[in-house]
């Protein structure tokens, strides 16, 4: 029976030996170890076995069961190895296919414009500051000259939070705060948004403003004129023309707005400008000495100038848009053009 025993061992080895898939290998592990397999049946007639040598044929048996099974078992799995590294051998790489291009986002138009009007105020030394977009009626208005009742209210139609509290219609505030916190030389920039209850071709209920300062001892109207004109032909051109038109505001005397020659009829009239030949791009005027008295400066020993424009108006001038609102419905056939 031991004799039996030694070529089962070999004649199983040798057909795994051969066995070239895994259903081979398997038909190997049924034909020896299955229920009714080779192996088995040997086990069944132990009975036939004289007693002396049943314990080492029992134990023989299950050795030479072990080792079949832990070989079969190896078998698969260098099988299954296999069928894995030929898919990969067959997986063809194509490297001459152009690959998948990154789509870069780009800087939204009125940021594009933000940016460079404060590169260009800060080459004339200006500091860049913030103030916040929900603000005291105080600064929003009192501060400013414009008392409650007052009709400069009407033109800045305004979203109220609290009664006393509004959603600025203007970056005008932002001149009182920080007048609050240092003495003059003052020279600040200050971009940012702005909301009123508004809306057409040309104005929106949010928009961007950006307000600028100067104020030291004997500033005067020329130095606006200097500043603004240096400004606006830096970011216009050269040959823009430029006309200060007196105007009002509560909190500078005197004002002004400035207008530029309309950039798309060259001055001729049209609908855009309504017919007037020129384009209003700020506004602006000697700080009003009631505004410094508000925030402690000597209106007899300091003088300064303010300004604020309007930054989709730029935009709409500069790029040639002619609907504001082009530049929020995040259209992206529309912002890639910049
Ligand atoms: C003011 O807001 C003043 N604070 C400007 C100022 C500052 C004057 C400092 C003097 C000294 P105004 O209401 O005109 O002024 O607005 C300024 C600019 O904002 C306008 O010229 C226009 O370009 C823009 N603007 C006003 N309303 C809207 C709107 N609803 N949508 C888009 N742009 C607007
Ligand atoms: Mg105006």
């Amino acid at each position: 029976m031991i004799g039996d025993l030694q070529q089962l061992e070999i004649s199983a080895l040798t057909e795994l030996e051969k066995a070239t898939n895994e259903d081979q290998a398997q038909a190997v592990r049924t034909k020896y170890l299955g229920r009714k397999g080779r192996l088995t049946g040997l086990l069944r007639n132990i009975a036939q076995v004289p007693d002396a040598e049943k314990p080492l044929f029992g134990k023989r048996c299950n050795e030479v069961k072990d080792t079949l099974s832990a070989k079969i078992d190896e078998v698969l799995f260098q099988q299954s190895l296999r069928k894995k590294s030929d898919g990969l051998l067959k997986e063809k790489i194509d490297v001459t296919i152009p690959g998948r291009s990154v789509k870069f986002g780009r800087i939204h138009p009125v940021i594009q414009i933000r940016r460079e009007i404060c590169a260009i105020f800060a080459s004339f030394g200006f500091s860049i500051v913030e103030g916040p977009e929900v603000e005291l009626d105080y600064y929003n208005f009192e501060a400013l000259n414009i008392p409650k009742d007052h009709p400069a209210r009407d033109m800045q139609d305004t979203f109220y939070i609290e009664e006393n509290i509004v959603l600025r219609t203007h970056t005008s505030p932002v001149q009182v705060r920080i007048m609050e916190k240092i003495q003059p030389p003052v020279r600040i920039l200050s971009p940012g948004r702005v909301y009123r209850r508004d809306s057409d071709v040309s104005h929106t209920p949010m928009f961007h403003q950006i307000e600028g300062l100067l104020v030291d001892k004997g500033v005067s109207f020329a130095d606006l004129k200097g500043i603004l004109t240096a400004f606006l032909k830096k970011i216009f051109g050269m040959d823009t023309t430029l006309r200060f038109r007196p105007s009002f505001f509560p909190f500078t005397e005197p004002s002004a707005e400035v207008d530029i020659r309309c950039v798309i009829c060259g001055g001729s009239g049209c609908r855009v400008c309504g017919q007037s030949g020129w384009l209003e791009i700020l506004g602006s005027g000697m700080v009003d000495p009631a505004v410094f008295r508000n925030v402690g400066y000597d209106s007899e020993e300091y003088t300064g100038f303010a300004f604020g424009l309007g930054l989709e108006r730029i935009a709409m001038l500069k790029y040639g848009v002619s609907d504001i609102r082009l530049f929020f419905e995040n259209d992206i056939r529309f912002l890639k053009q910049f």
